[in-house]
């Protein structure tokens, strides 16, 4: 082969080379599509006090249809659509299991993000931001990925398997998750297990949470003789409250010190947050100095760990906090029961005697993931509507090593700990589904 020919099949071979990487690289990878359909689903505007349910409901409802799952909309209230996927098991008389998501996000302050929270932008990392991006449309499409995965290998379920997408958890989930769990709808549908949202963890091992805490949202006031400024008088309405505002703050440094010396998870104690003070006769510019005001009121946002005694709770209230002695009144704005309709805890037993819980956690070990022990949610999430009628619920968002952002400006997740979560969900859902062992009595899946 002389030296022109040698170059001429050398150049050849090489820009074959080149064209086939080049189609190879931008070829799609199955992977961009699933991150491109997360970013779909991010970039509808579903924020609080106006989401887009529509749109968000019709792009499910598409991706519900291309899976081949059975579609439902359910709306207990008008234009808050619920959204109820099916994948018929095999033997119907086996209670089901439901993947529960919710479709509502909570507001943005776009100008302090760095990219803007309804684009997904994904940067040079994989990082994508949105709001939702951790709380908790990722879950929610993390469940249909797992579903249509499962579906592409011939996979048959033995249990039904049921995916809800609900309005309004971020404002309480009234006439959301609560209307679908109180309706004939939801009886029907013969639950054994729900999973729903949890939360990131910072580090390599993914968090599970068994129950959660009740809010109590105390407004404590106090009255008492107005007085110029210049006079020392006891009982005035401010020195009241000032009084009751120091036991409650020396009650919350008592809880905070257990978490801080690591003798309780912060589920497991009692938070108590000043959130307002409101105090004071107003002026133009601000509020007259040189008098005493009749009433001053301060509010509190409480947080009850489930193994509280609530009666002990609440004559600590009213004898300590706002002790009618001292001129004090009190109201609890909100007070969620701390037991269930069936008088038990809101916990679901997260141990062996509990085949849901060791089915979990098989799964995600399966799988490569590594597990935190179970906790208390911190705050409250639509879990409490079922664990409410005594049905086991989990709530785990597989987000390892991603710091926790929910609710915060520039919340994001990474790409590949996106696509790792739809495989944990893949072995959850086909381990569940395959689980065929006693029907288990889901009552007594609760803590006594
Ligand atoms: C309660 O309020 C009244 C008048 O508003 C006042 O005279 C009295 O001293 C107050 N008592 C206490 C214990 O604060
Ligand atoms: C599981 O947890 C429940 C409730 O906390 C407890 O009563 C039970 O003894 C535990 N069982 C096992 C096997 O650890
Ligand atoms: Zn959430």
């Amino acid at each position: 082969m002389d030296t022109k020919n040698y170059f001429r099949i050398l150049i050849t071979t090489l820009s074959i080379v080149l064209i086939a990487f080049s189609y190879i690289t931008k070829s799609e990878s199955p992977d961009s599509h699933l991150i491109s359909r997360f970013q779909q689903y991010l970039q509808i505007n579903t924020a609080q006090p106006n989401p887009n349910y529509k749109p968000a409901a019709d792009f499910i409802l598409s991706q519900a249809k291309s899976i081949g799952l059975d579609v439902q909309v359910l709306e207990y209230v008008k234009s808050k659509p619920v959204i109820l996927l099916t994948w018929q098991g095999k033997e119907k008389y086996l209670p089901s299991i439901l993947l529960n998501s919710h479709i509502d996000v909570v507001p943005a302050e776009k100008e302090k993000w760095v990219h803007d929270p309804f684009l997904a932008h994904k940067d040079s990392n994989g990082d994508i931001y949105a709001r939702g991006s951790q709380d908790m449309k990722c879950v929610g499409l993390q469940y249909l990925e797992a579903l249509r995965n499962l579906k592409n290998r011939g996979f048959v379920p033995r249990r039904t398997i049921h995916a809800s997408f609900v309005p309004d958890e971020e404002i309480g989930g009234h006439d959301g998750a609560e209307m679908f769990v109180g309706s004939k709808d939801f009886e029907s549908l013969n639950v054994g297990v729900v999973l729903d949202e949890g939360l990131a963890s910072p580090d390599e091992n993914y968090r599970v949470f068994y129950g959660e805490r009740s809010p109590w949202w105390l407004v404590i006031k106090a009255v008492g003789a107005p007085g110029h400024g210049s006079k020392l008088y006891d009982n005035s309405a401010m020195e009241n409250l000032l009084k009751s505002v120091e036991t409650i703050m020396k009650f919350r440094a008592a809880q905070f010190d257990l978490v801080k010396a690591g003798l309780a998870a912060e589920g497991e104690v009692i938070s108590v947050n000043p959130v307002f003070m409101k105090a004071g006769t107003p002026t133009p510019t601000g509020f007259v100095m040189n008098l005493q005001p009749s009433e001053a009121e301060a509010g509190f946002d409480i947080r009850v760990s489930p193994g509280t005694n609530a009666e002990s709770l609440e004559k600590r209230i009213a004898e300590e906090w706002a002790p009618a002695s001292r001129n004090m009144t009190f109201q609890l704005k909100q007070k969620k029961p701390i037991k269930n309709k069936l008088g038990l805890p809101f916990m679901t037993i997260a141990n062996h005697s509990n085949p849901w819980w060791t089915l979990l956690e098989a799964a995600i070990l399966k799988v490569g993931g590594k597990l935190h022990k179970p906790e208390i949610f911190p705050a409250a999430t639509d879990a409490c509507f079922v664990r409410d009628h005594g049905v086991p619920a989990f709530g785990f968002s597989p987000m390892a090593n991603t710091p926790i952002l929910l609710h915060d400006h520039n919340e994001f997740l990474n790409e590949a700990e996106y696509l790792k979560g739809v495989g944990v969900y893949e072995a959850i859902i086909e381990s569940y589904a395959s689980y065929t062992e006693a029907v288990v009595d889901r009552d007594s899946l609760s803590e006594l």
